[in-house]
């Protein structure tokens, strides 16, 4: 592993009595991987929503320790980029045209990926639905279609990949990209919230139901990791801070490649004995980090909506 650019904590001694706020560390340089070279040789690794962003991250730290990729998704423009993209980081790619919401669609890209490359040996869905809305605003199908992507689509994803395993008698990994607002709740995304709290539900249920079958099943959470790909809905809703890094504990939004990192752990031999947990990967962002409560702005209000009002 490449050293980080900053000394680890365990060997920095404080040379003042108060230390300056810096935040948490750089962690080690791009490229750099914790776990031995080949660790996924051999094994297929499938990532739902992996051409783009925080699953393309992913797809290609697996890529890095030997995997051969699947990523599917709805919009060819998104898998052929992730194609390259991973091509370029040594893989062979699989891609699947699917929409996670469609349990057929779902099955033919299994069928796609398993006749070219096997049976994924691990199923990182990531693939997910999001955009701020306030509850009071949001249509019935708004509410449905990231329902629908968010939680149906991981449980249809999670089923296909088990059923296959079972059938063949052989173990495999799930990982399932989650949020931290599942557990605090998610002002203006009442939706993705509610959504990620069944994800991170899933995970405890499907752990036990499929451990003595040799499939073990995780969570894992990221924090704030922006990057080029977001929506242009997320996108404008992370415009609304400034300061982003500010507003962290860490100081600093999260690296790519540390969700990437983290993803590659749980799936590997390494974390065997891991499973019905969810990891989270958020420099603290989601406790609490007041001494006294700030005072509370409106969803609208933060929005910049007008006041509600039943005329459409
Ligand atoms: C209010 C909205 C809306 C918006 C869509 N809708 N966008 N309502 N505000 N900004 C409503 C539509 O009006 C429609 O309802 C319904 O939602 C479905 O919209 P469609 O465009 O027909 O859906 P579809 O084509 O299936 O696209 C799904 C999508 C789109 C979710 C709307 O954004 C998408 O494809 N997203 C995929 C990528 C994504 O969301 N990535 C974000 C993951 S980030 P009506 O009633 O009009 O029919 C993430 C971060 C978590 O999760 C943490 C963040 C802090
Ligand atoms: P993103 O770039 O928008 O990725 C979403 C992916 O999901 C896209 O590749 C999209 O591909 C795919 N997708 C969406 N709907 C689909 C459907 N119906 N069927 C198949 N694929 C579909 O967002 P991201 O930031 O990388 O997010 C990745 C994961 O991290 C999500 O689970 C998200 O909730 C979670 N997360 C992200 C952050 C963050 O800060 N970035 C924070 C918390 C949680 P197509 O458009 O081609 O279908």
């Amino acid at each position: 592993m490449t050293a980080p650019d900053r000394p680890a904590l365990a060997t920095a001694a404080p040379t003042t009595p108060a230390a300056a706020a810096a935040g948490l560390p750089e962690p080690p340089p791009l490229g750099a991987s914790a776990l031995p070279d080949g660790t996924f040789a051999g094994t297929t690794v499938l990532v739902t929503g992996g051409g783009t962003g925080l699953g393309l991250a992913t797809a290609t730290e697996f890529a890095r320790l030997g995997a051969t990729l699947a990523i599917a998704s709805r919009k060819p423009e998104h898998l052929e980029a992730g194609r390259t993209a991973l091509e370029a980081s040594g893989a062979t790619v699989v891609t699947a045209t699917c929409d996670i919401r469609d349990p057929d669609q779902v099955a033919a890209a299994f069928d796609t990926v398993e006749q070219s490359a096997g049976l994924p040996g691990v199923l990182v869905n990531n693939a997910a639905a999001n955009f701020p809305v306030p509850a009071e605003d949001m249509s019935p199908n708004a509410w449905r279609t990231v329902v629908d992507i968010t939680l149906n689509g991981t449980f249809f994803c999670a089923r296909e990949f088990a059923r296959r395993h079972l059938a063949a008698g052989t173990p495999g990994s799930i990982v399932n990209i989650g949020a931290s607002y599942a557990w605090t709740g998610g002002p203006g995304f009442a939706h993705s919230a509610a959504a990620k709290a069944g994800v991170k539900n899933m995970v405890e249920t499907l752990a036990v139901e499929w451990g003595p079958y040799g499939i073990q099943v995780n969570g894992l959470v990221p924090g704030l990791f922006p990057h080029e790909d977001m929506t242009a809905d997320i996108r404008g809703n992370l415009d609304r801070t400034h300061e982003k890094d500010a507003c962290q504990p860490a100081l600093r939004v999260g690296r790519l490649r540390e969700l990437g990192w983290a993803a590659t752990f749980l799936a590997s031999p390494y974390a065997r004995f891991v499973s019905g947990h969810t990891l989270v990967v958020d420099g603290a962002n989601w406790q609490r980090r007041s001494l006294t409560n700030p005072p509370v702005v409106t969803v609208r209000d933060q929005m910049g909506k007008e006041p509600f009002s039943l005329e459409p």
